[in-house]
């Protein structure tokens, strides 16, 4: 049975990824500091499966010690703070923690590859690190653009990766996402915002003009692409991951207000569903990737489009009481990041 290290394993995509992994032969060593992000989880996973370390990346020691200890064959660097709005509010904290704990990792992968040249390392990122994107969608080699605190952490992970690969020939794969949603995700997020608005009967605040464009994808495929990678031969030092889905915040909310009414969730109109609030300080305009190396190497077929995605997310939400009430012990709904 293959060992594999997940870090980041309560939050948003770890988590789906560490369930998607329950009928395949892995035993699983999920490593999280457990946060307001993410919480911990009760895995239906059998005990010989599945273990959880409640660790800080930060901590170089003990992370190196747990990583030599364990000897894994695959390692997935999930673990980010992810929200850009907290990251404006906060750029310190998002710089030391998705910077300082991507770095240890590296340094840890590559002295332990060095004995263990089979391990494979995969470091999740993120389609915002190529920055606004008006024309071509985003390759692989394209420029990266950060514009955010947040994307400019990512960004900076992402480079010493690829230095690290130049300098000590490491092979850190890296996977750029596009907007992931779904099961898990922390409603401070744009998807579950406008759903429990809608629940609330509040209208959705709509940032700016609504008309900022993002590619999503249900968070069930990227796991399923992930393990695509995972098992593909040969290694590929970057992969985008997209889903071709691109949408502005105005269509999107319409979207979601339209699927509630029809489900009786909701006794918001159509006239009151949405309200334009302030933007976003530097709201880049539009995200998009070309997946298209993703998609010819591993053959890999989307399943879920994106109306598909919001019913089963929107019924996830409405099923799962405890994890909500658990986020929202946490979550006050306030606004933040207007660098007021
Ligand atoms: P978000 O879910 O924060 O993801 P990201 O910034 O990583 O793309 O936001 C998605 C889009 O939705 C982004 O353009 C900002 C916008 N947005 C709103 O219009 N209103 C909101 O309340 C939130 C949270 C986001």
């Amino acid at each position: 049975m293959k060992k594999i290290i997940i870090t980041g394993g309560s939050g948003f995509i770890g988590k789906n990824f560490i369930n998607s992994l329950i009928n395949k032969k892995f035993s699983i060593h999920n490593f999280d500091k457990l946060s307001k992000v993410s919480s911990s989880e009760k895995f239906k996973l059998k005990k010989n499966k599945y273990k959880f370390y409640k660790i800080n990346l930060i901590n170089y020691k003990l992370t190196k010690k747990l990583i030599f200890q364990i000897n894994p064959d695959i390692i997935i660097n999930f673990a980010a703070e992810s929200h850009v709005d907290r990251s404006i509010d906060n750029p310190l904290f998002f710089l030391k923690n998705n910077f300082i704990s991507s770095i240890n990792l590296f340094k840890i992968f590559r002295d332990y590859s060095k004995n263990n040249g089979k391990c494979k390392f995969f470091h999740i990122s993120t389609d915002e690190v190529y920055g606004s994107n008006n024309y071509n969608p985003s390759k692989e080699n394209s420029p990266y653009k950060p514009t955010s605190p947040y994307s400019s952490s990512k960004a900076s992970s992402d480079l010493v990766a690829l230095s690290f690969n130049h300098t000590f020939k490491t092979c850190i794969s890296i996977i750029n996402l596009c907007n992931n949603y779904g099961p898990y995700q922390h409603l401070e997020k744009f998807i579950p915002t406008c759903i429990f608005n809608l629940l609330q009967n509040k209208s959705i605040p709509i940032y700016g003009s609504g008309k900022n464009i993002r590619e999503w994808i249900y968070v069930e495929d990227t796991c399923e692409a992930i393990m695509k990678i995972l098992n593909l031969k040969q290694n590929y030092y970057r992969f985008n991951i997209g889903s071709k889905i691109r949408i502005n915040n105005f269509s999107l909310a319409k979207k979601i207000f339209v699927i509630m009414k029809k489900m009786k969730k909701t006794n918001m109109t159509k006239q009151n569903y949405y309200k334009f609030v302030t933007d976003r300080p530097g709201h880049d305009l539009r995200y998009a990737l070309n997946s298209s190396l993703f998609y010819k190497k591993t053959k890999y077929k989307l399943k879920n489009n994106i109306d598909k995605g919001l019913n089963k997310t929107i019924r996830w939400y409405l099923k799962n009481h405890e994890w909500v009430k658990s986020i929202k012990k946490n979550y006050s709904g306030k606004r933040v990041g207007l660098n007021d």
